[in-house]
């Protein structure tokens, strides 16, 4: 049912006219997206600025992106340690959902208690690079990195040592029922366990993804790795990289990422990591696993590879993953509003 909610947000900005005016679009524009708002849905919008903000009227920019709705602005006092730059919006509005709140930037400080944590998910295809995007993202902005690609990969190892046909529901589930896998870290750095065997360095093979992606499309094997996920997603801020975490696994993601690339480009990037490696593999094999992959994976009626509705889609085609996991941080710091 409908209430009234109060929605709260808060950006930090530069005093220049498009330094304000930028940063207020871009954080009514979140919360409107954030809490499926549309101007019809919205009571009036209240903005304040803290006194150093003075080269132009954050709601007379807001008004000028095209919000029809009753908008005013003020001015706040001066106070002692005050956070410098800021500005405040507060939205009253119907919805049928809890209010969420956007704290951005040097904003972030301002309320630990709803904006202290963080989860960032990071859907798509194989080989469309999230892993090395993950990383980066995780080291610059300093929060956990989740692989949660591994964990499908570790019980497709126990099927292929078991001598288990992935494919096969039952049998797989009989195989997996006791498996136990654990995350650890060492030095940052995820490490997989299977049954308490470190399992990371055997997981990387073109078998055992052909099997995690079989596995994968057990409902037994999705809700077992359910909980692991969310867990390690509520101890602090978060990005998880996989397929189903902003539909499924953590759907209240405060920022979401779907990162696509074409078929050939995506088994030319595996091609090279697996000879790197030293494997030995032809590229029309590790193009037909990235297409029976994509299909197993977009196909299978638990959780399939989707992008969610409010994720931001990138194609990584023309892009380096350097290039990519440097708009996720701006764009997570509310320094762009689009990629
Ligand atoms: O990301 P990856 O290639 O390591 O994943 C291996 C397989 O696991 C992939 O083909 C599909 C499956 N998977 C999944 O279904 N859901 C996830 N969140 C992560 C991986």
């Amino acid at each position: 049912m409908e209430k009234l909610v109060s929605i709260r947000g808060a950006i930090t900005a530069k005093n220049t006219k498009d330094g304000i005016a930028a940063a207020a679009v871009n954080l009514v524009d979140r919360l409107y997206f954030k809490n499926g708002l549309t101007d019809g849905d919205v009571v009036n919008i209240v903005i304040s600025v803290t006194p150093s903000l003075t080269a132009a009227s954050a709601a007379q920019a807001v008004r000028e992106s095209g919000h029809a709705v009753p908008l005013m602005s003020c001015a706040e006092p001066e106070v002692k340690d005050m956070v410098k730059g800021v500005i405040r919006v507060m939205i009253t509005a119907y919805s049928d959902k809890p209010p969420r709140h956007i704290y951005l930037n040097g904003a972030r400080a301002l309320r630990k208690d709803i904006a202290g944590s963080y989860a960032v998910a990071l859907d798509g295809p194989s080989g469309a690079g999230k892993s090395t995007v993950a990383k980066l993202v995780a080291a610059k902005l300093g929060i956990t990195y989740l692989d949660t690609g591994a964990l499908y990969r570790a019980l497709g190892l126990k099927c292929l040592r078991e001598g288990v046909e992935a494919t096969d529901a039952v049998g797989a589930e009989n195989c997996l029922r006791d498996a136990k896998v654990t995350i650890e870290y060492e030095n940052g750095v995820q490490k997989v366990l299977l049954d308490g065997e470190d399992v990371s360095g055997s997981i990387r093979t073109p078998e055992v993804s052909m099997a995690a992606s079989a596995v994968s499309a057990h409902p037994y094997v999705r809700g077992k790795l359910l909980d692991i996920q969310r867990d390690i997603a509520k101890k602090s801020s978060v990005i998880l990289d996989g397929r189903d975490i902003g539909t499924v696994v953590l759907p209240d993601a405060e920022f979401k990422f779907f990162l696509t690339a074409s078929a050939e480009i995506r088994a030319k990037r595996r091609f090279d990591e697996l000879t790197a490696k030293g494997q030995s593999v032809t590229y029309e094999d590790v193009y037909n696993d990235v297409v029976t992959r994509d299909r197993n994976d977009s196909t299978r009626a638990v959780a399939p590879l989707k992008q969610a509705f409010d994720a931001i889609a990138v194609n990584s085609d023309d892009m380096s993953a350097e290039d990519v996991a440097n708009d996720i941080i701006k764009y997570i710091l509310g320094d762009i509003n689009e990629i």
